[in-house]
């Protein structure tokens, strides 16, 4: 499973590339805000440093405007993967965009049936919410679930992008199911090497390390 980091803070993504933990990106509005930057020109600064799809999303809400910033937003560096909402001006836009050869990423997918469209139109991937879902007592997984085996049956080339990821467990499940990408917060990445009982043993060796008097170097 690949791993997009969900987020527009350059230093962030730099840390988790130095580990090779980085496949891709994405971005939204909402996480451009938070990043204080100018989508342009952080964007270009990460497309710099990762070599993977980097997501960046239009806001305009007809096919026509969508296309527009898509155009625009491509002229940013070749990885750009032009993200557009899951509404049916965006799976039109989708189909223009994929058709110039762009990679096109579709956002906001809560159903199988969504997903379904977004694979007819030519998407490059399908972003199904986990977090959201769960969030209304949904269960997000069995919607990845559902759009692995529809896009298995059909064979479609569109990838499945979990996202809207909030523990490291919706990571481990997204892995299990077979999605193709994950992408996460970089704190969600991080908190995958944890675990109570590494924790307790490190303390353990560490007491008895001690009690030894040596040292290594
Ligand atoms: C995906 O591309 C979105 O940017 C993101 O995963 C949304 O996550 P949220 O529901 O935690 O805002």
């Amino acid at each position: 499973m690949k791993f997009f980091v969900d987020t527009a803070d350059v230093d962030a993504i730099r840390e988790l590339h130095d580990l090779g933990m980085v496949d891709g990106v994405t971005t939204n509005p909402s996480l451009i805000m938070k990043s204080g930057r100018d989508i342009k020109e952080v964007t270009k600064e990460i497309c710099e440093m990762i070599p993977g799809p980097v997501s960046a999303e239009t806001v305009a809400l007809d096919a026509e405007g969508m296309i527009a910033e898509g155009r625009e937003l491509a002229k940013i560096a070749d990885n750009i993967a032009i993200k557009v909402p899951l509404t049916w001006a965006g799976l039109q836009a989708c189909k223009v965009l994929t058709g110039e050869g762009r990679m096109v990423n579709v956002t906001l997918c809560f159903s199988a049936n969504q997903a379904l469209l977004a694979a007819k139109a030519g998407a490059t991937f399908i972003s199904p919410f986990v977090g959201r879902l769960d969030d209304i007592n949904i269960d997000g997984m069995d919607l990845i679930a559902e759009i692995r085996q529809i896009y298995d049956n059909y064979d479609f080339s569109t990838e499945i992008l979990t996202a809207s990821i909030r523990s490291a467990n919706h990571m481990k499940e997204a892995a299990l199911i077979g999605a193709d990408v994950a992408t996460a917060p970089p704190n969600v990445i991080k908190s995958m090497a944890s675990h109570v009982l590494t924790d307790k043993g490190l303390d353990a060796f560490m007491a008895d390390w001690a009690k030894t008097g040596q040292s290594i170097v």
